[in-house]
C-alpha cells in the first residue's frame, strides 16, 4: 500500500521502489510516529474533526502499534514505503476506515520532519551520558596521577614541565563544549513542524501551541515553508558529532603516541589492544587508530548532508530523505566510540619513570629566563642570553643542569650559584599557580570545577524512547 496511488495507473518500477522506500532505515522513527500521530489526534479532536470517541480508538490503536513495533512483533510488508506508511497501514488494519481520518490535515513532510527532531530530542540524553561517562575516565586519571610529571610538548617537541593530570584534563574540557553544544541543540530542535501539512499550513483549526506542548516541544515552528525544508538541526548534529569525533581522535592520537616504544610513556591494557597475526611481539592500538579514522567518516556525513541541502529550491524535497542516514550514523559511531575510549583509559597503565627521564634541564630554558627576569634582566634580553647558554651546552653535548657558574657568568653577569635551583621540574610547574596553570594547587582547583561539571547534566534525561 501507498499513500498515494489514486491518481496512479501503474505501480511504481520496481528498482524506482528500492530507490524510493526508506523503511529500512526510518524504521527506527517508530515510536516517534506513534508519539506524534497521538499527539495530532488529540489536535484533531480540539479542532472538532474527530470525535472523542475516535480519538481514544485511534490512541489505543497506535498504542498497539507502538508496543508492536517494541517488541518486534510488528509485521512490515513488502509494500510499507516507509514507517509513517507502515504505521498508518497497521492502524488501519486495527481499527477499519477509522483510522483513514488520522492523516487529516497532515503530510508526511511535516510528519517526518517532527518525528525526527523528537527521535534526536530522545537520544540527546544518551549521548551525554557517553561523554559525561569519558569525562568522568579522564577524571579519574587525573586523580590517580596525581604525582606524575610529564614533558609537555609544542610542535610535538618537548616545551615545559606539566602535570599528568594537567594533560589529561586538557582532554575533558573539549568533551564539556561538546557537551554544552548539544545542549544548545536540544533549543534549536524543540522546534515543531507539525501543522505545516505538505507546505502551506493545515486548514484545520488545530492549536499549534497545545500541539507543541503536548509533544514536549518549546514553540511551533513560525512558518510552514521553511518547516517542512528545516534540516538545520541535523546539521548542527552532525558538526557537534564531527567536533566530538576530532576532540576523541586528538585523544587517541596522543595515547598512540605515548604508547609506542619511542615514547614509553603509555601501556595499552590488553583488553584494549589487539596483536598481529605475523609480529608475535605487536601489540597494536587498533581501537585507538579506529576512533580516529572515524572522525574522517563524521566529518564526512557533514559534508555529505550539507551538499544534499545546498541545492534545494523550497519547502520539501525528497532529497530530504538523505538526512536521516547520517544522522543515525553518526549517532551509533559515537556510541561505539566513547565507552571504549572511558574504559581503555581506566585500564590504562603509566610509566611515570620513563616521563620523569624526558624532563631534561633543557625544558627549563623558560624559567631560566624568568630567573634572570626575577633579577631585574628585561625579558627579551633574558631570552637571548638563555637561547646562548642553550646553544654552548649543545656543542658541549652537557645539559643545562651541568655548565659550570662560571660558564654562566660568562654569558651573563646576573647569574648567581642559586641558578642550579630552576632545573627542579617540581619548581617549575609550582610557579604556574595562576587559574588554569600546571602548578599542582591550580590543578586541583581545576579538577573541583571539572567534578561541579561532571554532576551537572546539561541535557535533561525525560522520558526515552527507543
Ligand atoms: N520518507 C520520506 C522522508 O523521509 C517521508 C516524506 C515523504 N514525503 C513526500 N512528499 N514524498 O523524507
Amino acid at each position: 500500500m501507498t499513500l498515494w496511488g489514486g491518481r496512479f495507473q501503474s505501480s511504481l518500477d520496481p528498482q524506482a521502489w528500492a530507490l524510493n522506500a526508506s523503511l529500512s532505515f526510518d524504521r527506527r522513527l517508530g515510536q516517534q510516529d506513534v508519539r506524534a500521530s497521538q499527539a495530532w489526534a488529540n489536535a484533531l479532536q480540539a479542532a472538532g474533526v474527530i470525535d472523542a470517541q475516535e480519538n481514544e480508538r485511534i490512541h489505543a490503536g497506535l498504542q498497539q502499534v507502538g508496543h508492536e513495533l517494541q517488541q518486534g512483533t510488528f509485521a512490515f510488508q513488502p509494500g510499507d514505503e516507509d514507517i509513517h506508511t507502515a504505521v498508518e497501514r497497521r492502524l488501519g488494519e486495527i481499527l477499519g476506515p477509522l483510522a483513514g481520518k488520522l492523516h487529516t490535515g497532515r503530510s508526511r513532510n511535516d510528519q517526518v520532519a517532527t518525528d525526527l527532531r523528537l527521535w534526536l530530542l530522545d537520544h540527546l540524553p544518551e549521548l551525554e551520558s557517553a561523554l559525561i561517562d569519558l569525562q568522568s575516565a579522564l577524571v579519574m586519571r587525573a586523580e590517580a596521577d596525581h604525582g606524575t610529571l610529564l614533558p609537555g610538548y609544542t610542535h610535538l617537541q618537548r616545551a615545559q614541565p606539566v602535570l599528568l593530570s594537567h594533560w589529561w584534563l586538557s582532554f575533558f574540557w573539549p568533551l564539556q563544549r561538546d557537551r554544552e553544544r548539544l545542549a544548545n541543540l536540544v533549543k534549536l530542535t524543540a522546534v515543531l513542524p507539525l501543522g505545516s501539512g505538505a507546505l502551506a499550513g493545515t486548514p484545520y483549526p488545530i492549536d499549534r501551541f497545545a500541539l507543541a506542548k503536548n509533544l514536549g516541544f518549546d514553540r511551533p515552528s513560525p512558518n510552514s515553508i521553511d518547516a517542512v525544508a528545516d534540516r538545520d538541526f541535523v546539521a548542527e548534529f552532525l558538526f557537534c558529532a564531527a567536533l566530538t569525533g576530532i576532540h576523541l581522535s586528538k585523544l587517541a592520537e596522543a595515547v598512540i603516541l605515548f604508547s609506542t616504544t619511542e615514547f614509553g610513556y603509555i601501556e595499552l591494557p590488553d583488553q584494549y589492544a589487539t596483536g598481529s597475526s605475523l609480529m608475535p611481539q605487536k601489540k597494536n592500538p587498533d581501537v585507538f587508530e579506529l576512533a580516529r579514522g572515524k572522525a574522517g567518516s563524521l566529518i564526512g556525513l557533514l559534508s555529505g548532508l550539507l551538499a544534499t541541502l545546498k541545492g534545494l529550491p523550497s519547502s520539501y524535497d525528497k532529497d530530504l530523505q538523505e538526512d536521516k542516514l547520517p544522522l543515525f550514523q553518526a549517532f551509533d559511531t559515537l556510541g561505539v566510540v566513547l565507552p571504549v575510549l572511558a574504559g581503555a583509559l581506566r585500564t590504562l597503565r603509566i610509566y611515570p619513570e620513563r616521563m620523569q627521564a624526558g624532563l631534561e634541564a633543557g625544558l627549563m630554558a623558560t624559567d631560566l629566563a624568568d630567573y634572570l627576569v626575577a633579577k631585574g634582566v628585561p625579558f627579551r634580553e633574558a631570552h637571548t642570553v638563555v637561547g646562548k647558554v642553550v646553544v654552548w651546552a649543545a656543542q658541549q653535548a652537557r645539559s643545562l643542569a651541568e655548565l659550570e657558574l662560571a660558564e654562566y657568568q660568562a654569558l651573563h653577569p646576573s647569574f648567581t650559584a642559586d641558578v642550579y635551583r630552576v632545573f627542579d621540574p617540581w619548581a617549575s610547574v609550582a610557579r604556574r599557580e595562576v587559574t588554569g596553570g600546571t602548578a599542582p594547587a591550580a590543578v586541583a582547583t581545576q579538577l573541583e570545577l571539572a567534578k561541579t561539571a561532571l554532576q551537572n547534566r546539561l541535557i535533561s534525561t525525560g522520558e526515552q524512547e527507543s
